[in-house]
């Protein structure tokens, strides 16, 4: 097969997403990832890599997952916008749901590939230069603040869901996930960065791993595939509510792991 051939298979892919005809799942997944070379996903996530922390693969199935969403999304990590574009572009490219980037902001000028004296203000001068600002809105803060959750529903709309949630940020799971879990639809794309530790990221990698296999494995989520470079790929499965309220019996404390604990 020739590359054009091949990366037709993923632009028909993205096509099926946008027109209702397709769903992800594992198959698909690994149908994607193998014809990206050349396609219209790789071209464009290529631009994107400059400014992102997130394998272009991961960027590409992220915009896949946005192109497949009809409801809303949640992003929590955004850091300078790299993975907030790939969602955008995947909604300019498909059907503009609302979309909240949760991101607490500061600096970080010791970044060694990608310094930054304002993140904010990185986010929003690189998501400005794709022309992707109408696409999305981002809450400057924790995600775990209440206003956060406000900020979402303000977003949604009345009765409004989200059916993609993609997290890379710290190390506490429950405590950043559970305030808006009640907010996902029954089989809500579920994108996890940190499932594998990469560089330093040893603590939180193995909070948000045990935390994933935890509900997968009692079938809370159906994986699709952990993708370069450790990012985890799937959606909500049909256990997800009861684990959510035994999370919630907890507190939304994080699940229990053996030794020590995660995280920042
Ligand atoms: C690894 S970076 C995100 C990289 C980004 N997704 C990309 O494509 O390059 C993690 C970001 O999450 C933010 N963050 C960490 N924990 C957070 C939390 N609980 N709530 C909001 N933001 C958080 C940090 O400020 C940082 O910008």
């Amino acid at each position: 097969m020739s590359r054009t051939d091949s990366a037709a298979i993923c632009d028909r892919i993205d096509r099926d997403l946008a027109a209702g005809r397709a769903r992800l799942d594992a198959g698909l997944v690994a149908s994607y990832l193998a014809h990206l070379d050349g396609s219209v996903a790789r071209a464009e996530m290529l631009s994107i890599d400059r400014f992102s922390m997130l394998h272009p693969d991961t960027l590409a199935l992220l915009r896949a997952c946005a192109i497949e969403a009809r409801r809303g999304v949640l992003e929590i990590g955004s850091y300078i916008g790299g993975s907030t574009c790939a969602i955008a572009a995947g909604l300019r490219d498909s059907t503009a749901v609302p979309f909240l980037t949760i991101e607490v902001g500061g600096s970080y000028p010791d970044q060694p590939w990608l310094p930054t004296n304002d993140i904010i203000a990185d986010w929003s001068a690189n998501v400005a230069s794709l022309g992707l600002s109408r696409y999305t809105a981002l809450f400057q803060g924790w995600a775990n603040d209440p206003a956060a959750v406000t900020a979402l529903r303000d977003r949604l709309g009345p009765g409004g869901q989200v059916d993609l949630v993609f997290m890379d940020a710290n190390g506490a799971f429950w405590p950043n996930i559970g305030p808006f879990a009640d907010l996902f639809t029954d089989d809500c794309l579920f994108v996890m960065d940190d499932y594998h530790s990469v560089e330093g990221t040893q603590e939180k990698a193995l909070n948000i791993h045990f935390a994933v296999n935890h509900l997968r494995d009692r079938g809370g989520l159906v994986e699709f595939a952990p993708v370069r470079w450790s990012t985890w790929f799937g959606r909500l499965g049909p256990a997800f509510p009861a684990l959510r309220e035994e999370a919630r019996g907890r507190g939304f404390s994080d699940l229990p792991l053996p030794g020590r604990v995660f995280m920042t």
